[in-house]
């Protein structure tokens, strides 16, 4: 893994990263680079507006539009989280196509991580981009020197996320009994969770 941009602020709070501290990673066929208001496109509204990308998340049941995707980058701006938009890499190499994105929820005062990943374009699944993705996002969190955990949780019916979790060295620390109302079944939500060191 490539890491470029900022390591921790010893200038914030706790000496924990600032609100700016999203970095740039890098592997070899993806960069997670900070979200920014160019993502803000159709494109990635669409993303949450497919039923099939959307089958095992709560946002199923919300309209997305270009306005509540500006409002939740707001707040996850406003917030000090980090947000990455995921980037195949061209032929050349150069960062190419937003295929999704990556968000890690930062609650510092307990030093942990709750990260949470769209693939949004159905092409790019089933080809290790999602578990890539989510290697980069949690050994970055977990090599900062900023959290001690990294957590997760996931519909558990959603067969790719878990063998991501487990491919990441990520363990079920406990689950929530029917937790989701799908499709008129009741399906538990998994936690998972990797700790530092
Ligand atoms: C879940 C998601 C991130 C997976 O991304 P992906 O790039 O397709 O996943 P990968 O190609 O890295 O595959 C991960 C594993 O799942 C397996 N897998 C892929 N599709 C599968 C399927 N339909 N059923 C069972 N296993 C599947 C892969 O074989 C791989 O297993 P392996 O490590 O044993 O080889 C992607 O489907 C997505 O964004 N879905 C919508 C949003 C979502 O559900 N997010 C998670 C909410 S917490």
């Amino acid at each position: 893994m490539t890491v470029s941009g900022a390591q921790a602020d010893p200038n914030s709070i706790d000496g924990l990263p600032g609100r700016s501290a999203t970095p740039d990673l890098r592997s070899d066929r993806l960069t997670l680079s900070s979200f920014t208001s160019a993502h803000l496109t159709e494109t990635y509204v669409g993303w949450l507006n497919d039923p099939a990308v959307m089958r095992y998340s709560e946002n199923r049941h919300r309209a997305h539009s270009l306005a509540t995707c500006k409002n939740y980058f707001d707040a996850m701006q406003t917030g000090g989280h980090f947000f990455w938009a995921i980037h195949l890499h061209a032929a050349d190499g150069a960062s190419g196509t937003h295929i999704g994105n990556i968000t890690a929820y930062a609650d510092r005062r307990n030093r942990i991580a709750d990260l949470a990943i769209v693939i949004g374009d159905r092409a790019a699944w089933g080809r290790g981009l999602g578990r890539e993705s989510w290697t980069l996002a949690q050994d970055w969190l977990l090599q900062s020197g900023c959290f001690h955990k990294v957590t997760a949780g996931t519909m558990a019916l959603n067969a790719p996320m878990l063998k991501i979790f487990a491919a990441a060295g990520m363990r079920e620390e406990g689950r929530r009994s029917g937790q989701f109302l799908w499709q008129g079944q009741r399906v538990d939500l998994v936690l998972a969770a990797k700790f530092a060191g």
